[in-house]
């Protein structure tokens, strides 16, 4: 068995040769260009200090140093492992886009092209997915995540760990997923990039943990860490985290990777008094493998001499990572993913780049279609596209895109011109930069739309204005972009806005007065063409947001499963003594869960077959749902419960299950859904995770401030 095979080699081992499994450097090529075979990295490979490397990219790299680690004097191979968040090659939507889709069988396509290309070009591990929740678009890493919500989060969180690992870490199409960052860091204080976290345990065990729990459930192979402390103990040093809930609790029998450094970074934390001090605690709490910090080769052995860490928590560690590479079969063959030919077949195949173009679409949100102006007509006349990213390409691939070195990607006039070739008069005026505060090439924009017949304008973020370190204090549309907006719809021209970001962005202007408005994201290598069969109705968006949208930064945080308080913004006493803003109200722009169709649905019928259950009933749900309108379309029917009074005060609406559904126009359908103790469960004073006897609200809907049906049941003893 792997587990008798690891315990032989192990004792084999060295302490050193123990300590180098623990040990991952980054290629000098990211930084320094070509691979250097002399560097002090590849001695150490070919002594066997190193267990794995990140950042080496294609088969003849990773290829050139398994040689190296084959030279060593127990031949253990190496881990290549990557940041392959979105696409390797072939660039797919950002995270937080492609969690727009609400389709899981989307979302795993994309892990899974990814997951190929990737491992057809010499990886074996991608640090993906990233399933932090978060709710403060301020935060530049939303884009990564899957947006606010646990139950939508944990969902994605499943999908993408089983379409990186396919049928298996024995197969070499598949790439080990490593969740991250072990815990909590999508809640940094003011949305800052790396800032403290301070949470309750309940927040963490309701709100940030179960997509953590739903990707290890779905095989996650591997975790990583986080830079973040939690209540005052970073994560990396953190045993609560990762040696009581991961490796105790949980039973997770992969390893643990910390992020880049931040081993070392418990210094600066004011945790760690040197590195010798950082790597005895992350080795204590739990952390198997140290990333580029130098913590552990530098330290460790000294520290098991002197008994501060123990060699059977180094056994156990190494023991993890050691049956990992047997699992994927390295040890049989240590080059099965560095094979040349099958990264020139795979890479940026076409049948990669039309899964590409459908997960594209699929992340596309309609948030206003202002007299039903979309979809456009092929035969509209002339159109001019307008604003700073109009003719991007760069910045459709969005940040993370870890090749750098993505093919080609299709701007959003290359998309409108390979549909409308001939047939409708393109015409096209940048108006401004992303970021500019000039207004000087206003007037060419203008006279642009005066001279078609629709305008469609590109405006957001740059591709590196949202992603790790990419904070922002201010999130509205950057630089004179509204404005230009206004100059423009004032011709009185019919005006489509397209927002292309990694975040959710403010511009109230703009959703008051344009006539139509998509939010299309960074949608990656089949962007424009993705675009081009939204805005002509060949594929009608379905996309609903996964994050709130506020209307202020002083908003921030805005979510919609928040508590009601004691004076709620709809109570009718109290009138001037209400928990809202004198300025705004609470609600968001738009809210979680929003999203139009060029078709309509309506819901009715609802039916409960029970209206009291006892614990270990099951409540069948069931309505109809009925495409009204004139075109097929897609609807995700959404459904929401309350516990009205419990003895922990519960969010005033959560998500406890959804289903996207495909209706022809004018077709009907039964949807049914089942209700089960665990929805009704939360955690009580002790955290115990139970259901209390008592009222419940259910709430189906499409979006989460949009219910149309709703009913009450009771849960009784
Ligand atoms: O995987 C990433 C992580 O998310 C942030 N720091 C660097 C790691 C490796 O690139």
């Amino acid at each position: 068995s792997i587990d008798s095979k690891v315990n032989a080699l192990l004792a084999k081992m060295t302490l050193e040769e123990k300590i180098g499994q623990l040990n991952q450097y980054t290629s000098d090529r990211l930084a320094t260009g070509p691979l250097s075979p002399n560097s002090s990295k590849y001695e150490d490979i070919r002594n066997g200090k190193v267990g794995s490397m990140l950042n080496v990219r294609g088969a003849k790299d990773t290829r050139m140093l398994q040689d190296m680690a084959m030279q060593s004097r127990l031949k253990i191979p190496l881990l290549f492992g990557l940041d392959v968040i979105h696409g390797y090659r072939v660039t797919f939507p950002i995270p937080l886009a492609e969690a727009a889709s609400w389709d899981m069988n989307t979302v795993e396509l994309s892990a899974r092209v990814a997951g190929k290309e990737a491992a057809a070009a010499g990886q074996h591990w991608t640090f993906a997915p990233m399933v932090d929740i978060s709710r403060d678009p301020r935060w530049g890493r939303v884009m990564e995540g899957a947006g606010e919500d646990t139950y939508l989060g944990s969902s994605i969180a499943a999908a993408r760990v089983k379409g990186f690992q396919g049928k298996g870490l024995g197969n070499t199409d598949a790439v080990m997923a490593c969740v991250k960052h072990f815990a909590a860091y999508g809640a940094a204080i003011a949305g800052r990039d790396y800032n403290t976290v301070d949470m309750s345990d309940r927040l963490l065990w309701e709100v940030y943990l179960p997509p953590f729990k739903a990707a290890l459930d779905a095989g996650a192979a591997t975790f990583m860490n986080s830079f973040n402390d939690l209540n005052g103990t970073p994560a990396t040093g953190n045993a609560y985290l990762q040696r009581d809930i991961l490796k105790g609790k949980w039973n997770f029998q992969g390893f643990v990777v910390s992020d880049w450094g931040s081993i070392r970074e418990m210094i600066p934390h004011g945790f760690a008094k040197d590195g010798k001090d950082a790597a005895r605690l992350a080795l204590n709490a739990g952390s198997d493998m140290d990333m580029e910090g130098r913590c552990y080769i530098d330290n460790l052995a000294a520290l098991v001499k002197e008994g501060k860490v123990s060699e059977s928590l180094i056994n156990d560690a190494v023991k993890r990572i050691l049956r990992k590479k047997y699992e994927m079969g390295l040890f049989d063959d240590p080059y099965r993913f560095s094979d040349q030919k099958r990264e020139d077949a795979v890479l940026n195949s076409a049948e990669n780049k039309k899964a590409a173009l459908e997960v594209a679409k699929k992340s596309i949100v309609l948030l206003k279609n202002e007299s039903q102006l979309l979809p456009l007509n092929k035969n509209a006349g002339s159109i001019a596209v307008i604003g700073p990213l109009g003719k991007s390409s760069e910045d459709m691939k969005g940040f993370w895109s870890v090749t750098w070195d993505n093919d080609h990607l299709v701007s959003l006039y290359e998309g409108l011109d390979n549909k409308l070739k001939g047939i409708v008069k393109l015409s096209y005026a940048q108006g401004c930069d992303v970021t500019d505060t000039s207004k000087a090439g206003f007037a060419e924009a203008v006279n642009a739309a005066r001279n078609a017949d629709v305008v469609v304008m590109a405006v957001g973020e740059k591709f590196d204005m949202t992603g790790e370190a990419k904070s922002r204090a201010n999130i509205h549309l950057p630089g004179v972009q509204e404005e230009l907006i206004q100059a423009v719809k004032a011709t009185g021209k019919p005006v489509v806005v397209l927002v292309m970001a990694g975040r959710p962005l403010i511009f109230n202007w703009t959703a008051d007065h344009a006539d139509a408005i998509l939010y299309t994201w960074w949608l990656g290598s089949e962007a424009g063409n993705a675009i081009a069969d939204v805005l002509f109705g060949d594929y009608n968006p379905a996309g609903k947001l996964p994050m709130s949208f506020p209307r202020a930064e002083g908003q921030i945080p805005v979510f919609y499963n928040h508590k009601n308080t004691g004076r709620p913004a709809s109570s009718d006493h109290y009138e001037q003594y209400r928990s809202t803003y004198l300025d705004l109200p609470n609600s968001p722009r738009y809210s979680f869960g929003y999203g139009l169709s060029y078709t309509k649905f309506d819901m009715s019928d609802l039916k409960l077959d029970k209206s009291k259950v006892t614990q270990n009933d099951v409540i069948k749900v069931s309505f109809t749902l009925k495409n009204t309108g004139k075109s097929d379309g897609e609807e995700v029917v959404q459904l929401y419960l309350r516990d009205m009074v419990a003895s922990v005060t519960r969010p005033v609406k959560e998500l406890k299950d959804f289903q996207k559904v495909f209706l022809k126009a004018g077709e009907s359908k039964t949807i049914n859904f089942t209700i089960t103790k665990e929805k009704l469960s939360f955690y009580d004073q002790k955290m115990n995770w139970i259901a209390e006897p008592g009222e419940f609200d259910l709430m189906i809907g499409n979006s989460s401030d949009h219910i149309l049906l709703e009913q009450k049941f009771e849960l009784v003893d």
